[in-house]
């Protein structure tokens, strides 16, 4: 069934830039309510005046399990209920598994998957109670990435924590839908957002220039094929076509896959620690 956004209260994560941001501006134009959570709540009060007020802005770290459960509180004191929980928050690290310190696993944990996950549990309880609206008592929306189904050099940890996604959503799909609750797990590639910078300067790494024909979309072509699965509910939204069938024949033959893999070690400059130029 096609849902109506129009009145429609989705809350996301990671909304005071990038993915989060366009779909925040996305979902407005078709009349959604919003509940805007990041850590840079003047962005996200910038961004509720950009789009003519009366939206939720919530300053949140998604690694603070306190955060997560008051984002869920405050939507649901201020709008009475939760249609899709949009779990899009995350951040990157460039460093081989071996050079990963203990701090940044467990950083990167926190924000890509715990974060996640205490999101999910923190309004669950309250999607469940939901009266049922156009078909669905509520939806959660991971924001993945096409990572998550083959990982490569030097990104190891972060394609970790996208892959659990993957999996958490697969699981909570088939546990939820006697519910209603409906998950999508989202699989962009490289989009062109704040994600790399800010990688870049957890890692003090740089990342070299994109190889041609490398796909780098713009995060308003994500945010429409994540508004169009709000609309109607779908398990996986790959917002590049292609990417969905190359990254799914990288599972069958990973030995090649690991041929057009490699070429991603190129990417990072060894020689750029501690913050020198973009080559
Ligand atoms: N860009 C890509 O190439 C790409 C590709 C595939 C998947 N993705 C995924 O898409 C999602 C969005 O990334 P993006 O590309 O839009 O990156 P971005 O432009 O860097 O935006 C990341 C958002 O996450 C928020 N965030 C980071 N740490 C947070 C924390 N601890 N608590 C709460 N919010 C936090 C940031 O806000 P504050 O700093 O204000 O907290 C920001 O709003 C991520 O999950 C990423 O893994 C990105």
């Amino acid at each position: 069934m096609r849902r109506d956004c129009n009145g429609m209260v989705v809350a996301i994560t990671g909304a005071s830039a990038g993915i989060g941001r366009a779909l925040a501006i996305e979902l407005a134009g078709r009349g959604a309510r919003l509940a805007l959570a990041a850590r840079r709540l003047e962005l996200l009060e910038q961004l509720d005046r950009e789009l003519g007020g009366g939206h939720l802005c919530i300053r949140a770290d998604v690694a603070t399990e306190q955060d997560c459960g008051y984002l869920v509180h405050a939507c649901q004191a201020r709008f009475g209920r939760i249609d899709t929980l949009v779990c899009n928050a995350g951040i990157g690290l460039l460093r081989s598994i071996g050079d990963t310190t203990a701090e940044e696993w467990r950083l990167l944990l926190a924000v890509n998957l715990a974060g996640t996950a205490d999101c999910i549990r923190a309004a669950l309880p309250l999607m469940r109670r939901q009266e049922l609206r156009q078909g669905w008592r509520g939806q959660v929306v991971i924001v993945s990435s096409c990572l998550a189904r083959r990982a490569v050099p030097d990104m190891g940890v972060y394609c970790a924590t996208k892959a659990a996604q993957l999996a958490l959503g697969e699981s909570l799909r088939l546990e939820e839908r006697a519910n209603r609750i409906a998950v999508t797990t989202v699989h962009p590639v490289g989009t062109a957002t704040e994600f790399d910078g800010a990688a870049e300067r957890l890692s003090a790494q740089r990342i070299g220039r994109r190889s041609a024909g490398e796909a780098v979309q713009d995060p308003a072509v994500v945010a429409a094929a994540v508004s169009s699965a709000i609309i109607r509910p779908r398990p996986e939204v790959w917002p590049h076509r292609m990417s969905r069938w190359a990254f799914g024949l990288a599972t069958l033959m990973p030995g090649l896959a690991d041929l057009a893999m490699a070429r991603f070690r190129r990417r990072i400059d060894p020689g750029a620690q501690g913050g020198n130029t973009v080559e």
